[in-house]
């Protein structure tokens, strides 16, 4: 990883705070027990052609690193507070999510393991963004992994907030259901919107959909009491689903272009730019 050696740029943007500098540097600075929910997709080591961020070290230094990151992340998080963690591997390097995972059992409970399905087959319809790979010996990849971590593995979650209508409505009064809502699982479809452009994606190579911190918001449960941090913040997806929930975000970025471009999406949800200042 290479450490920006500036000072890190803070902008302060309706309820959200931007902070463009090093993950590490900046969570080093942080109040503990300050953040209600971390939502974050970091660097997955895979060699993504990120901007700046050289997507490459030896597994044994990454795996390290992120241990580092995620005893900070412990430290800031609050006791009844909850860390989504969004990390795949890839069809050659398939371990490496599981290999953080088993490291961070010393530090967090695995309260849930969802699957994120990005592409999926149902008998011979198809739906979502499919990304073909030429293989006489792999299947293509259509999921990742968002791991759960919370402290004790015991916070409260509103499982119906992301609930899916029963099928068989006779469930309801037989299963003693106040409502026309069933628990939806811990497989989670969540298609990419199909693009033609970069520019449409964003400029980054490794962006979640919004509907995917969105669900993660809406599973722990936020109001505009709640901070929500997002330490890898690329393109801005979680202070996006943050601002439509409600709540007050965090987001810090290591790359200037990226940072930009998140704070344009934050801005263009903004119906006036009262409130905004600028610091370093
Ligand atoms: C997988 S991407 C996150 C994408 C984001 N979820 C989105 O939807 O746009 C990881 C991001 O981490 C950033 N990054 C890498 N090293 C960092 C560091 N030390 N501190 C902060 N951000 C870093 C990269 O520039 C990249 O934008």
């Amino acid at each position: 990883m290479t450490a920006p050696k500036r000072r890190a740029r803070r902008e302060k943007l309706g309820r959200h705070v931007l902070i463009n500098g090093d993950a590490m540097t900046v969570l080093r600075r942080m109040n503990a027990a300050s953040i209600d929910v971390i939502v974050t997709s970091p660097p997955y080591n895979i060699g993504l052609p990120y901007n700046s961020y050289k997507d490459a070290m030896a597994d044994a230094d990454y795996l390290d690193w992120m241990i580092r990151i995620c005893q900070q992340l412990k430290r800031v998080l609050r006791p009844e507070g909850s860390f989504f963690l969004n990390i795949s591997g890839t069809s050659r390097r398939p371990w490496l999510p599981f290999e953080l995972a088993m490291r961070l059992q010393p530090l967090f409970s695995l309260q849930n393991h969802i699957i994120w399905v990005k592409s999926l087959a149902i008998g011979d319809v198809t739906h979502g963004h499919f990304k073909p790979l030429n293989s006489t010996r792999f299947l293509n990849h259509n999921h990742e992994h968002v791991f759960h971590f919370t402290h004790e593995g015991a916070v409260v979650i509103d499982r119906l907030a992301i609930g899916v209508p029963f099928k068989d409505k006779s469930n309801i009064a037989r299963r003693n259901h106040a409502r026309d809502c069933r628990c939806r699982g811990n497989t989670w479809y969540i298609p990419y919107e199909t693009v033609r452009t970069k520019q449409q994606k964003f400029m980054h190579p490794g962006t979640f959909p919004v509907g995917l911190p969105g669900a993660c918001l809406a599973l722990h449960g936020v109001d505009e009491n709640s901070i929500v941090l997002d330490p890898f913040l690329g393109s801005g997806s979680t202070l996006v689903a943050a601002e439509g929930a409600g709540a007050n975000g965090i987001g810090i970025e290591l790359d200037p272009t990226y940072y930009r471009t998140a704070r344009a999406r934050l801005r263009a949800l903004m119906p006036a730019r009262a409130g905004e200042n600028a610091h370093s």
